[in-house]
């Protein structure tokens, strides 16, 4: 765990049904280009929404400014380059 709280989650993607380690220090989008998935992204701050993404399973730890509250509270959709996940799995729709 990072000194923030920030723990490490398991990313499943449905497509292919992949699973990949996220570490506390890195963010979805960085540790998916590693293996060769690519998220378009703009910002990368949650300012933006370029990169929102359909979220299948889980609970999104949302990090970003530009989903509302209510939005945020559907946990169907997140901002992957810089948001998390407070359940140890979280399935996005790629
Ligand atoms: S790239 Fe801008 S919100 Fe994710």
């Amino acid at each position: 765990m990072a000194e923030d709280g920030t723990k490490p989650f398991k990313l499943r993607i449905s497509s292919s049904d992949e699973v990949f380690e996220i570490p506390a220090h890195r963010t979805i989008v960085d540790v998916l280009l590693d293996h060769g998935i690519e998220i378009p992204v703009s910002c990368e701050q949650g300012m933006c929404g370029t990169c929102i993404t359909k979220v299948i399973r889980g609970i999104p730890d949302h990090r970003d400014l530009f989903l509302s509250n209510g939005e945020h509270e559907a946990n169907d959709q997140m901002t992957p380059c810089c948001s998390r996940s407070l359940t140890r799995f979280l399935t996005l729709d790629l």
